[in-house]
């Protein structure tokens, strides 16, 4: 059986933080049980207590810079001005002071489980050598919801993604969940954050383009799904990015961090 934590947020971080934890991606992770109103997590139950909720803690990797948990929380507030629906985000620290990243599962409630698929999932797509576009996520996302706010939804997720150099936006970083009548929504957005990948290219392309996609190839989506208004869009995104170096600072971000990452900002196409 797994060992059992209960304590203090800051506690039970920091024993979860000398276990290493367990990585289903890139940064080390944890299911865990959090309660907002005391502030106490728990790691290792099945069920959980009244009053916690299904949290997932994300740990810096050991070539991280220190403010990665940071910079994710920065992405989440920009995100949310951004009109992007996700779920609520926080900042929790270690009794050492080093500050972690942590969710809330939008796949949970209560101790029930939501049905979840993730574009790659349902569609086969090994998102190591995956040519999807994001064309593909629109079309996916119009079938199953069957709105034409579906595609919007992503069309303004690709946008973001574009304008704030998050291009480890893989098929696993896109999902859909389904209700008990059967319902299928999109997910709410996730994994939103400053990333490279080997080959500097989006892993989803848009409307063709992964090396330095802007608002051509966001336009040329938009007309080819009948998208409405994504200029609107565009500027709605690009108003929330420009608010990095504020949010950024507020949310603890290294000096240095703020500059590299604004940047690279300013190498992107419009
Ligand atoms: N709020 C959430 N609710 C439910 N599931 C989530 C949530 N956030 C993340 N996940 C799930 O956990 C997985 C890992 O999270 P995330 O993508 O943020 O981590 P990562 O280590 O940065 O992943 P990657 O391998 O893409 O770099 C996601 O693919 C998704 O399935
Ligand atoms: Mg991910």
């Amino acid at each position: 059986m797994d060992q059992v934590y209960y304590g203090t947020s800051t506690e039970v971080i920091e024993e979860l933080m000398s276990l290493g934890g367990s990585s289903g991606g890139a940064r080390p992770k944890a299911n865990v049980g959090y309660n907002p109103k005391t502030n106490e997590l728990i790691h290792g139950y099945n069920t959980l207590p009244d009053g916690f909720n299904h949290w997932i803690i994300k740990f810096p990797g050991s070539e991280d810079p220190q403010d990665i948990a940071n910079i994710e929380y920065a992405y989440y507030k920009m995100a949310i001005a951004a009109k992007i629906t996700m779920s609520e985000c926080k900042l929790l620290e270690s009794a050492k002071g080093l500050q972690v990243f942590a969710t809330k599962r939008f796949d949970r409630v209560g101790n029930d489980r939501i049905h979840m698929h993730s574009m790659a999932g349902l569609t086969h797509d090994n998102f190591r050598i995956s040519n999807i576009d994001y064309g593909h996520i629109i079309n996916i996302a119009f079938e199953l919801e069957q709105s034409a706010s579906a595609r919007e939804k992503v069309l303004r997720l690709a946008a973001f993604n574009i304008y704030s150099h998050n291009r480890d936006d893989h098929s696993k970083n896109f999902s859909w969940l389904m209700d008990e009548s059967g319902k299928w929504t999109f997910a709410p957005a996730y994994d939103l954050t400053y990333s490279s990948t080997a080959i500097n290219e989006h892993s989803t392309r848009v409307s063709g383009e992964g090396t330095n996609p802007g608002r051509r190839h966001i336009i040329e989506l938009a007309n080819e799904f009948s998208i409405n208004k994504p200029e609107e869009i565009i500027d709605q995104v690009q108003e929330s990015i420009a608010q990095w170096p504020s949010i950024a600072k507020e949310c603890g971000v290294s000096k240095v961090s703020i500059n590299r990452i604004q940047a690279k900002f300013l190498q992107l196409k419009d």
